[in-house]
């Protein structure tokens, strides 16, 4: 993308965002709302959202926090192997996708899988290929902090040959090696955030430790980043943008035994545009990243929304009500200029 003073995306979309409940939930809401056409939300809340009722009312709370701004909230259940064809059915057009965390792998996962055996998991995997409900995993495995990527992929693998019509998407990729995956399994998609994109295990420990920038994945080396914007610059057709913006209060990411995420709502289009610029890679290659695949990849059709971004300095505020953001108090090149609904 040549250096310009104004770009126009439409319909951006989040395909992995965490909204979080309560007076949280009430907080950020809008810091996705206002620039999102939508977004696939995750259900990693206290108790999981794992049934239908719990979809229903999470989504109704959402809706409520996000007031009057377009924006749809594509629900997500908490993957159980006992869900069956019967539950899957009756909550189909509830959702958008199931997400599955092995158990006590990051924020809110303790029931989640373990072991992942084929045949224990097929009646609901099977059930949910036929449906045609994409399945969103956290591949990591619990083995060392850096290899845990690197070690799933073997798991994806398994799934991927085990349910060749399954969509599977393997959320927030950190490493080259998923990266490489994807070309080898039709029904392998990702979704890549942009603090993956922008930073690698040095900017959060190689100084003074960053706790805004912990995440699980925690970020990797240089050569992964690498492999990561080698296709989301040219928008490889089976990536797409999911920011994981995962907001916490700052008392529990400046804690000793910090909290992991990274809040990147409300610069993520901001920092995109200007990571696509530095670049310069195509515009038209931005927005298939930030919407035009996730649409093909699930199937939807986004509310219409044009965010105009403007080369502008913006200073990034210090919390969004007690939010510490990515890059809080730094200048970034790109503002939003205006929103234009409908
Ligand atoms: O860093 C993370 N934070 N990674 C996740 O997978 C979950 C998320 C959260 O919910 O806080
Ligand atoms: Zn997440």
């Amino acid at each position: 993308m040549p250096s310009t003073n104004q770009v126009t995306l439409n319909a951006p979309l989040d395909m992995h965002l965490h909204l979080r409940d309560g007076e949280m939930l009430e907080n950020i809401a809008s810091s996705s709302a206002r620039t999102f056409s939508g977004a696939i939300i995750m259900p990693n809340l206290v108790p999981p959202v794992s049934s239908k009722e719990e979809v229903i009312a999470y989504k109704a709370r959402i809706k409520e926090a996000i007031g009057a701004e377009d924006f749809t909230p594509y629900m997500t259940l908490f993957f159980k192997p006992t869900y069956d064809k019967a539950f899957l059915s009756s909550v189909r057009d509830e959702i958008t996708a199931i997400k599955l965390y092995p158990a006590g792998i990051t924020t809110n996962s303790e029931g989640g899988v373990s072991g992942f055996n084929v045949e224990e998991l097929r009646p609901a995997l099977e059930a949910m290929a036929e449906l045609d409900i994409p399945l969103c995993v956290h591949g990591e495995t619990n083995g060392f902090v850096m290899d845990r990527e690197a070690e799933f992929v073997s798991i994806y693998e398994k799934l991927a040959g085990a349910f060749p019509k399954l969509k599977i998407i393997m959320e927030h990729i950190t490493t080259k090696a998923s990266v490489a995956a994807l070309d080898r399994f039709e029904n392998l998609y990702a979704t890549i955030t942009i603090h993956h994109l922008l930073i690698t295990l040095d900017d959060v420990a190689g100084g003074m430790l960053k706790p805004h920038l912990f995440c699980k994945p925690i970020a990797k080396r240089p050569e992964d980043r690498d492999a990561l914007l080698k296709v989301a610059l040219a928008a490889h057709p089976k990536v797409m943008f999911g920011s994981d913006s995962a907001p916490h209060p700052k008392h529990a990411k400046e804690a000793c035994g910090c909290a992991a995420g990274v809040f990147t709502a409300p610069v993520a289009l901001q920092l995109l545009t200007e990571l696509f610029e530095e670049h310069n890679a195509p515009l038209d290659k931005l927005q298939a990243f930030v919407s035009g695949n996730a649409q093909k990849i699930y199937s939807i059709t986004p509310l219409s929304k044009q965010v105009v971004l403007e080369k502008k300095p913006f200073k990034i505020p210090s919390d969004y009500n007690g939010v510490v953001p990515m890059y809080a108090d730094e200048k970034i090149a790109y503002s939003i200029k205006e929103v234009i609904n409908g």
